[in-house]
């Protein structure tokens, strides 16, 4: 009988891969009383997310996962909130304890960290650039951070959200250099310096990337967040016209889904079940 129910809140989330891949994740442990749903949770009327995650509680769920455009205005809903995800400024995980407290965690970053290790990069003294200021941007930041990167390159479309996120880092790695610019001035600076650049923004700075006509290089790794499902994304596919090695969203949606789905069950991931739900090849 189904009476572990968890899913995932955001708009549109009839893309996600998440549900197959948890399904499979409960199936292969025989959780036969978990079940995992999609959400959708329509921007308008406003006020809906705080009735749905209040709702989460009052229908009984055992937690959820929060996706685009959710993670920042579901905050203030939450009970308490993990250390990291307070200084990320963003959660992509609920967890409700058996009286009802919903708790808010962050799994994006240490997913993206579990993915570059499992691929064997090297981000030690490497040259990052991450692409956006947004919530990804900030839990892809702090995992690396956290990790040792010494120095970091954020650029964004609106400057003075890449200057509120170097100074909401500033306690967490005071020796780390992080340099801040805008779109215009990335063009100028260029970006055939940075061994990895992450894209964080979506398909939205594509267009950009034309008209700048920026080119990726052969010794670059890029980075995109996004999947796309039947296809490379289209900067993905500029990447690898540049001949640069390239990365989707894919492995770090694996390894952000295994550590929410340990927190919930308290059972260790099965990695392997929930790569092949979504078709994520062996590294
Ligand atoms: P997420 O949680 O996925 O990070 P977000 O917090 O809304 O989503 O952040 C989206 C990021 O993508 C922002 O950095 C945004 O830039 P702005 O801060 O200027 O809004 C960036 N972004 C979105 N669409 C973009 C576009 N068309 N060109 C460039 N940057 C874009």
């Amino acid at each position: 009988m189904i009476r572990d129910v968890v899913g995932i809140i955001g708009w549109p989330v009839d893309k996600s891969l998440s549900p197959i891949m948890h399904q499979h994740a409960f199936k292969a442990l025989g959780l036969s009383s978990w079940c995992y749903v999609p959400m959708p949770v329509a921007p308008h009327p406003p006020g809906r997310i705080e009735q749905a995650v209040l709702g989460l509680r009052a229908l009984g769920f055992r937690g959820a996962n929060v996706t685009a455009p959710y993670k920042e205005a579901v905050i203030p809903h939450m009970d308490a909130m993990s250390e990291r995800a307070q200084v990320i400024g963003a959660i992509n995980t609920i967890a409700i304890d058996d009286q009802g407290q919903l708790v808010g965690h962050n799994t994006d970053g240490e997913g993206f960290i579990r993915d570059l290790r499992e691929r064997r990069v090297k981000i030690d003294g490497a040259s990052v650039l991450i692409l956006g200021a947004g919530g990804a941007s900030r839990a892809i930041a702090h995992g690396l951070l956290s990790r040792g990167l010494t120095s970091l390159f954020i650029a964004n479309r609106t400057k003075g959200k890449a200057l509120k996120m170097r100074e909401r880092f500033h306690d967490l790695s005071a020796e780390a250099n992080i340099d801040v610019v805008d779109l215009d001035e990335l063009a100028s600076r260029g970006t055939s310096s940075f061994d990895l650049i992450v894209n964080t923004t979506g398909d939205g700075i594509f267009c950009w990337l034309s008209r700048r006509d920026v080119k990726f290089l052969p010794h670059q790794l890029i980075y995109d967040l996004s999947y796309a499902v039947k296809e490379p994304t289209e900067i993905l596919k500029l990447a690898a016209r540049g001949g640069s090695k390239t990365l989707s969203g894919l492995g770090m949606l694996l390894h952000q889904g295994a550590l929410s789905f340990e927190i919930w069950t308290n059972k260790q991931a099965p990695l392997d079940a929930m790569r092949k739900a979504i078709g994520l090849d062996q590294p």
